[in-house]
């Protein structure tokens, strides 16, 4: 114990720590309203906490106190009192639409498994509560993704950036092989600007439906070709395409099964093509440094590598001319 004439020592501002138990406890409300399925409720008229209590026999204390909650988190809006969607409620949080993401965000909270992240962290078991390159949480794909094949406009404009920057531009007979494709956002915007691109997309087939919603959105399904299935399993043929993308998928993988993928993907080009790899899980990118363990958690190899160890890979697999894009893709070519 200091005594009465010893300086009290300073303590620093708890702001930070305080900031934390704040984001658990929002979280912990936002779950418990999908449970309840809250804005479901509230859009079938049960607009206020005595409607709703009525209707479904629930506390009346809590029931209001959790509209009133999810109001202040700006998931719902309040006139007199009347409850009412937001658009963003309206989006992402109805159970009947295609852009749910309930199921998501429940999901998610358990993405360590309640509290196995430590344990394998002492252990280096991976991954924990599931793993991102199985067929079993096509799902979560699709729902996370939902924004990008149920409004594929959305993406257009970065997309079409994104090819300029890399010097890939469409042409009469360019084709290629997207891998890992998810809705196929890039590949998509490419086939948009000339019709005599031709895709070939590789997925689950639960994603690849997804992908061909977005494709006749765009009016380009017909430029579309699907090889569903397993990409370690999935033959990706010798000589066909002048590019193979692959976007998100890479940091998922361990460097030794990076460099199988990436001599795979090797045999299917042509001489000249390319490869990009895209990921925005990468270390030396703006991929938030504590996102990059969730990239661990879910994989039994993954990780964020930065581009000195994408080039080391690509070069391995047989790439020549690794050159990264802005710290965004990373391109190669086949000799
Ligand atoms: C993060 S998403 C990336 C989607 C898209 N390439 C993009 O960048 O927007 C990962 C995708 O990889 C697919 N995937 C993961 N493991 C796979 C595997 N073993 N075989 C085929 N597809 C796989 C998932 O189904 C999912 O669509």
């Amino acid at each position: 114990m200091s005594s009465p004439s010893e300086p009290t020592p300073e303590i620093p501002k708890s702001e930070i720590i305080d900031n934390y138990i704040e984001w658990i406890y929002k979280l912990d409300i936002l779950r418990c309203a999908i449970e309840l399925q809250l804005w479901e409720k509230v859009a079938a008229g049960q607009d206020t906490p005595e409607k709703m209590v009525a209707s479904q026999g629930w506390d009346p204390v809590g029931t209001r106190m959790l509209l009133d909650a999810i109001c202040s988190l700006q998931l719902l809006s309040k006139q007199g009192d009347r409850f009412r969607l937001v658009p963003e409620s309206e989006a992402f949080l109805l159970p009947a639409n295609q852009t749910y993401k309930g199921s998501l965000l429940l999901s998610e909270s358990h993405w360590e498994g309640d509290g196995k992240l430590a344990e394998s962290i002492r252990s280096g078991k991976r991954p924990i509560h599931y793993c991102a390159t199985t067929e079993d949480i096509i799902g979560m794909w699709v729902a996370d993704y939902s924004r990008n094949w149920t409004h594929p406009q959305v993406y257009l404009e970065d997309a079409d950036k994104l090819w300029q920057s890399l010097e890939i531009h469409a042409r009469d007979g360019l084709s290629i092989l997207d891998v890992a494709c998810g809705p196929a956002p890039k590949s998509l915007a490419l086939a948009r600007q000339h019709p005599g691109v031709s895709l070939t997309f590789l997925d689950w087939e639960g994603i690849l439906q997804t992908a061909f919603q977005a494709a006749s959105r765009l009016g380009v399904e017909n430029q579309v070709t699907k090889k569903p299935g397993d990409l370690w399993k999935v033959d990706f043929g010798e000589n066909l395409f002048d590019v193979l993308w692959l976007g998100n998928i890479t940091h998922f993988f361990s460097p030794d099964e990076n460099i199988r993928l990436f001599r795979k993907a090797r045999r299917s080009l042509v001489h000249g093509g390319a490869i990009v790899v895209n990921s925005a899980g990468r270390r030396d990118g703006d991929f938030p440094i504590w996102a990059q363990l969730w990239l661990y958690a879910v994989s039994t190899g993954g990780e964020a590598y930065d581009f000195a160890e994408y080039q080391d890979m690509l070069t391995k697999a047989g790439f020549s001319d690794v050159v990264d894009i802005n710290k965004g893709p990373i391109r190669a070519f086949k000799p």
